[in-house]
């Protein structure tokens, strides 16, 4: 076992894991953070998005060692996040989602989006989406809610941080 200390969504956190352990798995078994959701497991549906010191990863294919004196970031953290407020109001709006499965990873991943780009099209968005797997929405509520909350964020006179 092996001994790790975090700051998770903003709390500090010492635990002990397996060193095979995920950092899905911590989060979803070890810390009751069950909006991390696990679809693939190896990488390639981007459902378990998370953020680790700030930037998107898949946390089944990162170890929950790696987030040793690093910060994390899952969807439960986001809740008062002021993009992911705005995000959350237009995936509402856009029908932007169906069972939900891929929505936490949507939306981690669709913040991200909106802080590197300004106001992004359709285009960029659908670019910037290629590694999320929906299986239900066709992904056209997706976009257009990614879109209209980009729009929005680009109205907002002081910028959100
Ligand atoms: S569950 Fe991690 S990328 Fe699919
Ligand atoms: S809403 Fe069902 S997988 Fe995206």
């Amino acid at each position: 076992m092996t001994t790790i200390s975090l700051i998770l969504n903003g709390k500090a956190r010492t635990s002990t894991v397996l060193p095979r352990d995920t950092l899905a798995g911590y989060l979803r078994d070890g810390c009751q953070l069950t909006g991390t959701h696990l679809g693939c497991e190896h990488g390639a549906c981007g459902a378990c998005t998370v953020l680790l010191d700030g930037e998107p990863v898949r946390s089944c294919i990162v170890l929950a060692v790696t987030a040793d004196a690093r910060e994390v970031q899952s969807i439960e953290g986001l809740r008062d996040d002021a993009i992911m407020v705005l995000l959350r109001k237009a995936f509402h709006e856009a029908h932007a989602l169906q069972c939900g499965f891929c929505t936490p990873g949507m939306l981690i991943t669709a913040r991200d989006i909106l802080r590197r780009h300004h106001a992004p099209d359709e285009t960029l968005i659908r670019r910037e989406l290629a590694g999320q797997i929906c299986r239900c929405t066709g992904y056209v509520g997706i976009v257009e809610a990614i879109r209209c909350a980009g729009a929005e964020l680009a109205a907002t006179p002081q910028p959100i941080e």
